[in-house]
This record gives structure tokens, sequence and C-alpha cells, in this order.
């Protein structure tokens, strides 16, 4: 715009009202449909204040006590609570509250523990690894050199024996684990001594397992040989949008690298909104985690059966389908696109998904499979019972060809019984989906 040109507010007004019927529209998307994506979920009535408090234009750089700006007493009370709620709902003796995302996590802690041009080994994004554990990601970034482990397949884990001789052989400075796809834990006992015995840092991305690791049903990676942990706050831990960083040791020189990879190393500010609202949900985690991470594990277990029952292929059958709040179902021939269409279809029917590669797909925009999340549902409280209702709703969309418009009327109903958020305080009092706050 030129100088002193006055804006033509009639029109910026027009785009303000348009974005903010999209935002509407979203938000009732989701109230009337099955947010069934594994990496989502929606936040509790507290959780919503805190992201839509005053905190969200202020900065405050540094450690609580220790900032590089004046006003941040109150926070200083935020985070240092939220410091000590942390190191309890995740059993650990440091963690960093601060990152941003879980990416933003990653790039942090690579940052720490390893140097441009060092090995690193990690799972293949095809096997379903993040791209933040790629050269495409933070791994590229970073520079670092990755080889990535052996899978297998029927176990939807790394080989154990070939992952130990690939870590003997290459040597690498950080032995990285976890995925994006994560049906069973790793097995990190049995692969992280031999990382420790040539000199690794022993990284475990908890980004999708988080709320099911601090809910005591998963696995316990930092006793199982896990130097650092790090993960997003808005998964299975259901807080705002964030990452967290979580270390196992008590030496506070790694404490003190651990929170510079974060402040200077990734985040000016840290988004203080969302640091308040994640201490709220550690609160909230810590009255109701274990009863939410252990009624998404059954879930999911329900759902899969479930789903197989109506005649899908659901990957692992030989291991139950999942220990985690993911399953993962395949349609078609490797390579061919199914698992997009699906996802299209079911989106008409008002069932919010995404298409996935499975082992052997090669292309990312045409899978054969869909990676479904039980803990958005589960959350707004769905039970057993119910996960045999939506895997009927899927049936009738993917496998008996049903108008995907008829269908939508049947997720709508089931869904407008479920419009509260569970495993809060305040649980079952509030709206799980509010236009407004
Ligand atoms: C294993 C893993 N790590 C990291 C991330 C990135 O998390 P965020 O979206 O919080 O950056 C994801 C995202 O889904 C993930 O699956």
């Amino acid at each position: 715009m030129v100088p002193n040109e006055r804006p033509n507010t009639s029109t910026s007004t027009v785009l303000a009202e348009q974005v903010m019927e999209a935002v509407h529209s979203s938000t009732s998307l989701y109230r009337h449909g099955l947010g069934m994506i594994a990496s989502e979920n929606i936040i509790s009535p507290m959780v919503r204040q805190a992201v839509n408090s005053d905190l969200h234009g202020r900065y405050a750089e540094g450690l609580p006590g220790r900032r590089y700006y004046q006003g941040c007493e109150d926070f200083d009370t935020v985070e240092s609570i939220g410091i000590e709620l942390a190191k309890e709902v995740f059993d650990a003796p440091f963690v960093n509250l601060q990152s941003i995302s879980g990416t933003v996590s990653n790039i942090g802690v690579l940052k720490a523990f390893a140097k441009p041009g060092d090995n690193i080994t990690a799972v293949s994004t095809a096997d379903g690894g993040h791209i933040s554990h790629a050269r495409m990601g933070a791994v590229g970034v970073r520079d670092l050199k990755l080889t990535t482990y052996p899978w297998n397949e029927e176990l939807m884990e790394p080989d154990i024996d070939g992952s130990l001789n690939l870590i003997r052989e290459v040597e690498p400075k950080l032995a990285l684990f976890g995925q994006s796809v994560f049906l069973f834990p790793t097995p990190l006992k049995e692969l992280a001594d031999a990382a420790h015995e040539v000199g690794a840092t022993v990284m475990y991305d908890g980004a999708h397992v988080l709320g099911l690791i601090a809910g005591g049903v998963f696995q316990d990676p930092l006793r199982e040989g896990a130097d650092v942990m790090t993960g997003s706050s808005h998964k299975t831990f259901p807080g705002p949008q964030g990452g967290f960083v979580i270390g196992s040791s008590e030496d506070p020189a790694v404490h003190r690298k651990l929170n510079n990879a974060v402040f200077p190393g990734v985040c000016s500010s840290y988004h203080l909104h969302h640091v308040a609202g994640k201490v709220v949900a550690l609160a909230e985690f810590k009255a109701h985690g274990h009863s939410y991470a252990r009624d998404i594990v059954r879930n999911a277990q329900a759902f899969a059966g479930a789903m197989a029952a109506e005649g899908f292929d659901v990957l692992a059958e030989g291991r139950g389908y999942t220990a985690s709040h993911q399953v993962l179902t395949r349609h078609g021939q490797l390579d061919s696109g199914a698992g997009a269409t699906a996802a299209l279809l079911l989106e008409k029917a008002g069932i919010i998904t995404n298409m996935n590669m499975l082992p052997g797909d090669t292309k990312a925009l045409k899978p054969s499979g869909l990676r479904l999340g039980v803990q958005e549902i589960t959350r707004v409280g769905m039970g057993v019972n119910e996960m045999h209702e939506v895997a009927k709703l899927y049936a009738r969309v993917l496998i008996h060809h049903e108008d995907p418009r008829s269908v939508k009327k049947d997720v709508q109903h089931l869904k407008d019984c479920f419009q509260t958020v569970q495993y809060c305080f305040d649980a079952g009092n509030n709206d799980a989906y509010p236009k407004t706050v």
C-alpha cells in the first residue's frame, strides 16, 4: 500500500468476517462429526481460558526468577508450578515446558546432543517415523547423517537384531526412537544398552503417546534407557498445542544444556498462554490422566476388533491390533491411493481421518492406509459400545458403499450425545466445541 493511502476497510472487514465464518464452520465440523486424526485432541474449558488470556501477547525469555524482561512475576508462578507438576506427571527429574511444538523440541534436542556431520539412527518415514526424524526435516536442518533401523512389519516395531547390528556398525552420536505411526511400545530396553555402549545419547520421541506414557499404559522410556524424551502437548496428552522436553538425568549440567537448547536454542518468545494451558492440562492430567489413558487404549482395541469384524483389513492382528490410541487399516493395493480415497469418502460422511503410508507403500500421496485415532472421541465420553457403532459407520461408507451423505446423518445423531469434555475439571458440565470462549 502507498503510504497515506486510505485502507479499504470494507474489504478487510469482509475478509475478517470470512475468516471467522470459516473458523466457526471448522468448529461445527467437529461438533457434528467424528474427529479421528491420531495427532489431534480437544482442550478443556479451563485450558481454553488460559490459552485465551492476556498472556498470549507477553514475553518471558529465560527461566522463572531469571528473566530478560520485567512483568514476569505472575508468569514465574505459572511456569514454576508447571515444572514441578510436569516432573510429577512424567516421573522425571527434568522437564522444560517452553518448546512450542514437538518438532521444535526435536530440533532443540538434536542441537544439544549432536553436531553437523554426526551419525544418527532413527525409524524411516516409510515405516512410520516422523518427518522431523528425516533429512527433509529436523535431521537435515542439523545436517546429520541418517541411517534407519530395519523394520519388523509383522510386529510393527524396529527389528531388534538388525537394529542392534546397525547401532554397533554406525556408532551413532544419537539413537532416536519413536514414530508417528505408533501401535506398540519400542523395544527400548533391548536397544538402549547397545546405543549407550557406542556412546550414543538415547532419544525417545513420544509425541503421539505421551499421554499414554504419563498414564502408565504404554511404556516407560525414561526407565527403559531413554536419556531424553520429547513430545507434543496436544495429542494423547490433551493440552494446547506445544511441546515438552523431558530428561532422565539428575545432572544440573545436562539440565542447563537442555534448557539452553530450547531458549536461546530454538525459541525466543515461547507462547506463554500455551505454557499456562499446558500447566492447567498437567493439573487435570494428574487428577484424571490415568483413567483417560486406560480408556483410550481400551477403546482403540475395541475399535480395531470391531473394524476387523466388519471386514476391514486391520494391521497387526497377531499382536491384538494395537497397544496405543492408533488403529491402522489397509485399503486396496500398495501405492494404490485407496487410503486417500477412503479418507475423502469418510470426510463426506463427517468422519475426519488421514491417509497414511503403510509398510511397503512408497508414495506419500498415494498410500494404501488410514491411520485412525480414538483419543478425541474417548475424551468426549465415548466407550466400547460406541466403538462398535463407529466401526459400523465406517463399514457403511467403505464396505457397503452407502451414500456418505446419508451416513452423515447418523454420524451426527451419534455425536449429538457426546458434546462435553471429560477427564478434566468441570467434566461433563461444559461445551467441547464453543463458538466463543
Ligand atoms: C513422532 C512425532 N514427532 C514429532 C511430531 C511433531 O509434533 P508437532 O506437530 O507438535 O510439531 C509428530 C507429529 O505428529 C510426531 O508424530
